[in-house]
Protein backbone atom coordinates (compact mmCIF):
# COMPACT_ATOMS: atom_id res chain seq x y z
CA UNK A 1 0.00 0.00 0.00
CA UNK A 2 1.30 3.35 -1.07
CA UNK A 3 1.04 5.97 2.24
CA UNK A 4 0.05 9.30 1.11
CA UNK A 5 -0.32 11.80 3.70
CA UNK A 6 -2.45 15.23 3.32
CA UNK A 7 -2.20 17.52 5.92
CA UNK A 8 -5.07 19.92 7.21
CA UNK A 9 -5.18 22.60 9.80
CA UNK A 10 -8.57 22.72 10.96
CA UNK A 11 -11.64 20.09 10.18
CA UNK A 12 -14.67 18.74 11.17
CA UNK A 13 -13.48 15.09 11.33
CA UNK A 14 -10.37 13.91 9.53
CA UNK A 15 -13.17 10.28 9.32
CA UNK A 16 -15.56 12.76 7.78
CA UNK A 17 -13.09 14.14 5.73
CA UNK A 18 -11.42 10.94 4.37
CA UNK A 19 -14.70 8.95 4.05
CA UNK A 20 -15.68 12.19 1.33
CA UNK A 21 -12.25 11.47 -0.10
CA UNK A 22 -13.16 7.73 -0.34
CA UNK A 23 -16.63 8.17 -1.93
CA UNK A 24 -15.01 10.62 -4.47
CA UNK A 25 -12.50 7.77 -5.22
CA UNK A 26 -9.11 7.80 -3.49
CA UNK A 27 -7.18 5.36 -3.43
CA UNK A 28 -6.36 3.14 -0.06
CA UNK A 29 -3.44 4.68 1.65
CA UNK A 30 -4.57 8.16 1.47
CA UNK A 31 -3.83 9.48 5.16
CA UNK A 32 -5.41 12.74 6.35
CA UNK A 33 -4.05 14.62 9.55
CA UNK A 34 -5.48 17.89 11.01
CA UNK A 35 -4.54 19.85 13.81
CA UNK A 36 -7.51 20.72 15.31
CA UNK A 37 -11.42 18.53 14.83
CA UNK A 38 -14.54 21.00 15.40
CA UNK A 39 -16.22 17.63 15.46
CA UNK A 40 -14.25 14.68 16.04
CA UNK A 41 -16.15 11.79 16.31
CA UNK A 42 -15.36 8.47 19.25
CA UNK A 43 -17.20 4.89 19.28
CA UNK A 44 -20.78 4.57 20.10
CA UNK A 45 -21.88 8.43 18.88
CA UNK A 46 -19.30 10.08 21.29
CA UNK A 47 -17.87 13.12 20.87
CA UNK A 48 -13.76 12.95 20.64
CA UNK A 49 -12.89 16.10 22.42
CA UNK A 50 -9.84 17.67 19.83
CA UNK A 51 -8.08 20.42 20.66
CA UNK A 52 -5.42 22.16 18.48
CA UNK A 53 -2.36 20.22 18.20
CA UNK A 54 -3.47 18.37 21.18
CA UNK A 55 -3.54 15.40 19.66
CA UNK A 56 -2.91 13.26 16.81
CA UNK A 57 -6.18 13.13 14.40
CA UNK A 58 -5.15 10.92 11.87
CA UNK A 59 -8.26 8.50 9.42
CA UNK A 60 -6.62 6.68 6.53
CA UNK A 61 -8.69 5.21 3.69
CA UNK A 62 -8.69 1.40 3.11
CA UNK A 63 -10.17 -0.53 0.34
CA UNK A 64 -10.21 -4.21 2.05
CA UNK A 65 -10.57 -7.03 -0.49
CA UNK A 66 -11.70 -9.32 2.00
CA UNK A 67 -15.44 -10.58 3.50
CA UNK A 68 -17.44 -7.96 5.48
CA UNK A 69 -17.64 -10.26 8.56
CA UNK A 70 -13.65 -10.18 8.75
CA UNK A 71 -13.92 -6.45 9.04
CA UNK A 72 -13.30 -6.25 12.52
CA UNK A 73 -10.06 -7.28 12.60
CA UNK A 74 -9.16 -4.27 10.58
CA UNK A 75 -9.52 -2.28 13.94
CA UNK A 76 -7.56 -5.04 16.24
CA UNK A 77 -4.87 -4.27 13.08
CA UNK A 78 -4.93 -0.97 13.89
CA UNK A 79 -4.98 -1.43 18.01
CA UNK A 80 -1.71 -3.65 17.15
CA UNK A 81 0.11 -0.65 15.05
CA UNK A 82 -0.71 1.67 17.56
CA UNK A 83 0.51 -0.36 20.62
CA UNK A 84 3.44 -0.96 18.42
CA UNK A 85 4.07 2.17 17.46
CA UNK A 86 3.83 3.64 20.99
CA UNK A 87 6.60 0.71 22.60
CA UNK A 88 9.22 2.13 20.28
CA UNK A 89 8.49 5.46 22.32
CA UNK A 90 9.62 3.25 25.26
CA UNK A 91 5.92 3.17 26.77
CA UNK A 92 4.48 -0.25 28.18
CA UNK A 93 0.83 -0.01 26.66
CA UNK A 94 -2.14 -2.14 27.22
CA UNK A 95 -5.20 -2.93 24.49
CA UNK A 96 -8.97 -3.06 25.72
CA UNK A 97 -11.29 -4.90 23.58
CA UNK A 98 -11.67 -3.25 21.68
CA UNK A 99 -9.69 -0.65 20.25
CA UNK A 100 -8.75 1.35 23.51
CA UNK A 101 -4.86 1.84 23.73
CA UNK A 102 -4.30 2.37 27.83
CA UNK A 103 -1.30 2.99 29.37
CA UNK A 104 -1.05 2.54 33.14
CA UNK A 105 -4.82 1.77 32.59
CA UNK A 106 -5.80 5.41 31.45
CA UNK A 107 -6.43 5.91 27.51
CA UNK A 108 -4.16 7.38 25.34
CA UNK A 109 -5.54 6.61 22.05
CA UNK A 110 -9.03 5.38 20.03
CA UNK A 111 -9.67 4.26 17.09
CA UNK A 112 -12.90 4.42 14.94
CA UNK A 113 -13.61 2.16 11.74
CA UNK A 114 -16.11 3.81 9.19
CA UNK A 115 -17.61 2.16 5.96
CA UNK A 116 -18.59 3.43 3.11
CA UNK A 117 -20.21 2.64 -0.15
CA UNK A 118 -20.17 4.75 -3.91
CA UNK A 119 -19.25 4.00 -7.72
CA UNK A 120 -16.02 3.96 -6.43
CA UNK A 121 -16.54 0.13 -4.56
CA UNK A 122 -16.52 0.14 -0.75
CA UNK A 123 -13.83 1.53 1.65
CA UNK A 124 -13.05 1.49 5.15
CA UNK A 125 -11.61 5.03 7.09
CA UNK A 126 -9.82 3.75 9.90
CA UNK A 127 -9.69 6.79 12.22
CA UNK A 128 -6.80 6.84 15.05
CA UNK A 129 -6.73 9.48 17.68
CA UNK A 130 -3.61 9.51 20.06
CA UNK A 131 -3.37 12.31 23.12
CA UNK A 132 -0.56 13.95 22.78
CA UNK A 133 -0.80 16.21 25.38
CA UNK A 134 -3.52 17.06 28.53
CA UNK A 135 -2.94 20.46 29.00
CA UNK A 136 -6.69 20.86 28.22
CA UNK A 137 -8.39 17.75 28.84
CA UNK A 138 -12.01 17.96 30.48
CA UNK A 139 -12.54 17.95 33.65
CA UNK A 140 -13.79 14.36 33.04
CA UNK A 141 -11.16 12.68 31.59
CA UNK A 142 -8.23 13.91 33.11
CA UNK A 143 -9.09 10.47 35.49
CA UNK A 144 -9.51 8.01 32.87
CA UNK A 145 -6.99 9.72 30.41
CA UNK A 146 -3.64 9.86 29.48
CA UNK A 147 -1.36 11.40 27.06
CA UNK A 148 2.35 10.96 25.38
CA UNK A 149 3.39 14.69 27.43
CA UNK A 150 1.88 13.00 30.72
CA UNK A 151 4.15 9.90 30.01
CA UNK A 152 6.91 11.89 29.58
CA UNK A 153 7.32 11.17 25.62
CA UNK A 154 8.45 13.85 23.32
CA UNK A 155 7.60 13.21 19.59
CA UNK A 156 8.04 14.64 16.44
CA UNK A 157 4.69 14.92 14.90
CA UNK A 158 6.18 14.04 11.57
CA UNK A 159 8.27 10.79 12.67
CA UNK A 160 4.90 9.45 14.40
CA UNK A 161 2.72 9.45 11.73
CA UNK A 162 5.70 7.65 9.20
CA UNK A 163 5.69 5.09 12.20
CA UNK A 164 2.25 4.84 12.67
CA UNK A 165 1.42 4.42 9.15
CA UNK A 166 4.00 1.99 8.19
CA UNK A 167 2.80 0.07 11.40
CA UNK A 168 -0.57 -0.22 9.97
CA UNK A 169 0.58 -1.00 6.61
CA UNK A 170 2.26 -3.77 7.71
CA UNK A 171 -0.23 -5.25 9.96
CA UNK A 172 -2.97 -4.40 7.06
CA UNK A 173 -1.49 -6.53 4.52
CA UNK A 174 -2.37 -9.61 7.01
CA UNK A 175 -6.16 -9.45 6.96
CA UNK A 176 -6.17 -10.45 3.58
CA UNK A 177 -4.96 -14.34 4.17
CA UNK A 178 -6.65 -16.87 6.72
CA UNK A 179 -2.74 -17.28 7.89
CA UNK A 180 -2.36 -13.49 8.55
CA UNK A 181 -5.74 -13.42 10.00
CA UNK A 182 -4.89 -15.82 12.54
CA UNK A 183 -1.44 -13.92 13.14
CA UNK A 184 -3.30 -10.73 14.10
CA UNK A 185 -5.31 -12.93 16.67
CA UNK A 186 -2.00 -14.02 17.99
CA UNK A 187 -0.33 -10.59 18.05
CA UNK A 188 -3.56 -9.09 19.59
CA UNK A 189 -3.66 -11.89 22.48
CA UNK A 190 0.63 -11.05 23.27
CA UNK A 191 -0.14 -7.53 23.41
CA UNK A 192 -3.70 -7.35 25.77
CA UNK A 193 -4.28 -8.17 29.02
CA UNK A 194 -7.44 -8.37 28.48
CA UNK A 195 -7.34 -11.04 25.65
CA UNK A 196 -8.70 -14.26 28.48
CA UNK A 197 -9.10 -14.31 32.61
CA UNK A 198 -9.87 -10.81 33.17
CA UNK A 199 -12.83 -9.88 35.00
CA UNK A 200 -14.97 -7.24 32.75
CA UNK A 201 -18.29 -5.76 32.83
CA UNK A 202 -19.48 -4.95 29.23
CA UNK A 203 -22.02 -2.27 28.55
CA UNK A 204 -23.85 -2.70 25.24
CA UNK A 205 -26.77 -0.51 25.08
CA UNK A 206 -29.14 -0.54 28.04
CA UNK A 207 -27.28 -4.31 28.99
CA UNK A 208 -24.68 -4.89 30.86
CA UNK A 209 -23.10 -7.97 31.33
CA UNK A 210 -20.10 -9.15 34.10
CA UNK A 211 -17.94 -12.43 33.34
CA UNK A 212 -14.33 -13.40 32.28
CA UNK A 213 -13.10 -12.78 29.00
CA UNK A 214 -12.45 -16.38 27.23
CA UNK A 215 -10.39 -15.41 24.12
CA UNK A 216 -11.59 -14.11 20.53
CA UNK A 217 -13.41 -15.60 17.85
CA UNK A 218 -11.62 -15.65 14.67
CA UNK A 219 -13.33 -12.24 13.41
CA UNK A 220 -12.71 -10.55 16.61
CA UNK A 221 -15.68 -10.72 18.72
CA UNK A 222 -14.77 -11.18 22.52
CA UNK A 223 -15.49 -14.09 24.24
CA UNK A 224 -17.01 -14.01 27.43
CA UNK A 225 -17.78 -16.60 30.07
CA UNK A 226 -20.79 -15.53 32.78
CA UNK A 227 -21.40 -17.86 34.43
CA UNK A 228 -20.21 -21.09 33.26
CA UNK A 229 -21.81 -19.57 29.69
CA UNK A 230 -20.32 -18.55 26.75
CA UNK A 231 -21.17 -14.94 25.16
CA UNK A 232 -19.97 -13.49 22.18
CA UNK A 233 -19.47 -9.98 22.25
CA UNK A 234 -19.64 -7.94 18.96
CA UNK A 235 -19.85 -4.39 20.18
CA UNK A 236 -19.70 -2.93 22.94
CA UNK A 237 -17.99 -0.57 26.26
CA UNK A 238 -15.35 -3.18 28.39
CA UNK A 239 -14.58 -1.90 32.19
CA UNK A 240 -11.96 -3.68 33.98
CA UNK A 241 -13.56 -4.36 37.14
CA UNK A 242 -10.57 -5.34 39.44
CA UNK A 243 -9.58 -1.59 38.55
CA UNK A 244 -12.90 -0.20 39.40
CA UNK A 245 -13.01 -1.76 42.57
CA UNK A 246 -9.70 -0.69 43.58
CA UNK A 247 -10.08 3.18 43.07
C1 LIG B 1 -12.97 6.05 20.46
O1 LIG B 1 -12.15 5.59 21.27
O2 LIG B 1 -14.13 6.31 20.81
C2 LIG B 1 -12.54 6.31 19.05
C3 LIG B 1 -11.91 7.66 18.88
C4 LIG B 1 -11.42 7.94 17.49
C5 LIG B 1 -10.91 9.35 17.32
C6 LIG B 1 -10.26 9.59 15.99
S1 LIG B 1 -9.43 11.14 15.92
C7 LIG B 1 -9.22 10.96 14.20
C8 LIG B 1 -10.50 10.37 13.66
N1 LIG B 1 -11.48 11.42 13.38
C9 LIG B 1 -12.54 11.34 14.17
O3 LIG B 1 -13.52 12.11 14.15
N2 LIG B 1 -12.42 10.29 15.02
C10 LIG B 1 -11.19 9.57 14.78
Amino acid sequence: MKIRILKLDTVDSTNTEALKHARNGADEGLCIIARQQTAGRGRLGRTWVSEKDAGLYFSIVLRPKIEQAFFPLITLAAGIAVFDTLVSYGLEPDIKWVNDVMVGEKKISGILAETTESNFGSAVVLGIGINLNSANFPQELTDSATSLESEGVRIDLNELVKNLSGQIASRYELIHSSAGRREIIEEWKNRSTYFEGKHVRVKMGGEEIVGVTAGLEPNGALRLSVNGHERIIHTGDVENLRVSKSL
